[in-house]
């Protein structure tokens, strides 16, 4: 569709800017210090959508960060597309690490993005791709070419779980309904290669405190005769691994889903360059569960992974000290067939169980969500890989994903849709760490692939 072409050329320096005012705001979900920052931001989105002439334009508020929406329903008879994004972002530590302020963005060239990228916390995960949904609708309406009803919901909550999305979801079930839900917050193999995302991985989220004496003791004084919180504990979190490195939970795999052999030919046939996903992270040797590939390890098996573990003194120099407590946060990533409040009480029987009696323990639960498997049989995946073919010139390949976006599998819980992935970022482009970016052809290329998309979705949905 030429004329997209044309408008995204012509307007793309305004479209930058538009998203570097988004970059600029530190919507970081997890930390209160910025909820003033979150509602910034919600607030201009929103400003956006009322700007493009979409109805019913509101700020939903909610216990936590504000839930943007708004809709065009242009005739009740043509298939309606649900936008879903996330305006939150992660923290930004370690900032010593970052080259530049994460909120004050910029553009830079880089090997993989030789066009350049954009540099900010947010700029792909999830602020430049949701931004993408909200500049291709422009691109339609300004072409005169909204070829079906759209519904966007943006929400500030999905980096810290998505808990008053999901119930917003479920009040507002007729207000939501839709043919297909449209996201992207994903990836693609590279930036030639496009790729739909055809799974997702869930999650369970927990934490594990440890007490043991009722105070910080002089660690000579009492070494040797106190069980130490934090000996302990990582003797606990070693033995969640066996020498294959299988996850010891009794119960943790009894559902799990195993691959097909027809699957592990097609994952296997995935172009992927092992030394290349060593390099890019630098690493020597590979790791992971005996009998898989790192592509299964990465999007079909479950993985057990420590966030973070504290405890004592981590401040300059040395206190000798044995400390009362310690604690570790740890993720769980699962796959179909896996449950993950199935999978919290089994993580914390076993966790209750393998803690000595010279320590006493307490488990906390935070947030969790199911494994999602989009079919590939379907209209909006038939649409989605046309409209990369159309502007990449290569027909996507499916892949499953290894991160989580807990809210899709509710979607499909509450709202009976499917949900199409069409991701944009590259695994080089750091989400989640210092130096996060976006390659500016990604964003452009992604607003001119989903402007296309409604086409092809609305086409194939009247045929
Ligand atoms: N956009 C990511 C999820 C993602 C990243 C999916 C890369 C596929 C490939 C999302 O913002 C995210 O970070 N999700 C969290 C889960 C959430 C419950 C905190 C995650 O996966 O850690
Ligand atoms: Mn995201
Ligand atoms: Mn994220």
């Amino acid at each position: 569709m030429e004329n997209f072409k044309n408008y995204i050329e012509k307007n793309k320096n305004r479209f930058l800017s538009e998203l570097f005012e988004l970059l600029r705001i530190p919507s970081i979900s997890a930390n209160s210090d910025h909820d003033s920052d979150t509602r910034l931001t919600a607030d201009l989105i929103n400003k956006h959508l009322k700007k493009l002439g979409l109805d019913n334009c509101e700020i939903c508020e909610t216990e936590g960060h504000p839930i943007v929406y708004g809709e065009k329903i242009i005739n009740q008879d043509l298939p309606t597309i649900l936008v879903y994004g996330h305006y939150d972002v992660q923290p930004v530590d370690p900032i010593e690490l970052w080259n530049q302020d994460p909120f004050q963005p910029y553009i830079k060239k880089t090997e993989i993005h030789p066009e350049g990228a954009i540099f900010a916390r947010g700029a792909c995960d999830d602020k430049g791709q949701m931004f993408m949904h909200i500049k291709a609708l422009e691109v339609m309406l300004e072409n005169g070419d909204l070829p079906c009803n759209v519904k966007f919901m943006i929400e500030g909550e999905e980096e810290v779980g998505s808990d008053n999305l999901e119930l917003f979801v479920k009040n507002n079930k007729e207000k939501l309904s839709n043919d297909i839900i449209l996201v992207s917050d994903t990836g693609m193999i590279s930036k030639t290669i496009p790729s739909i995302t055809t799974g997702l991985r869930g999650i369970s989220y927990m934490e594990v405190e440890l007490t043991g004496p009722n105070r910080d003791l002089h660690s000579g004084h009492y070494g040797g005769t106190v069980a130490n919180p934090i000996n302990i504990l990582s003797q606990m979190i070693t033995s969640l691994h066996d020498s294959n490195n299988k996850i010891t939970i009794p119960g943790f795999y009894d559902n799990v889903t195993e691959p097909s052999e027809e699957e592990r030919k097609e994952m296997a046939s995935i172009p992927f360059n092992i030394d290349e996903f060593k390099n890019s992270i630098g690493l020597d040797s590979e790791y992971g569960e005996l009998g898989y590939t790192t592509i299964e390890r990465q999007s079909v098996r479950p993985a057990l992974d420590v966030n973070g573990i504290w405890g004592g003194y981590t401040e300059e120099g040395a206190k000798t000290v044995l400390p009362g407590k310690a604690s570790a946060k740890i993720s769980m990533r699962l796959v179909p067939g896996q449950n993950w409040k199935e999978i919290n009480k089994l993580f914390t029987k076993h966790i209750k169980d393998i803690t000595p009696n010279t320590v006493s323990v307490k488990v906390i639960e935070h947030h969790g969500g199911q494994p999602y498997v989009a079919p590939t049989n379907t209209i909006a995946y038939k649409a989605a890989s046309n409209a990369y073919e159309d502007v990449f010139d290569l027909k996507p390949i499916p892949t499953r994903d290894g991160g989580s976006i807990p809210i899709i599998a509710l979607f499909e819980k509450e709202l009976e849709s499917k949900t199409i992935l069409m991701g944009f970022g590259l695994d080089s482009d750091a989400i989640h760490s210092p130096n996060e970016h976006y390659g500016v052809s990604n964003f452009l290329l992604g607003i001119e692939t989903i402007s296309n998309f409604y086409h092809h979705f609305t086409k194939l949905s009247n045929d």
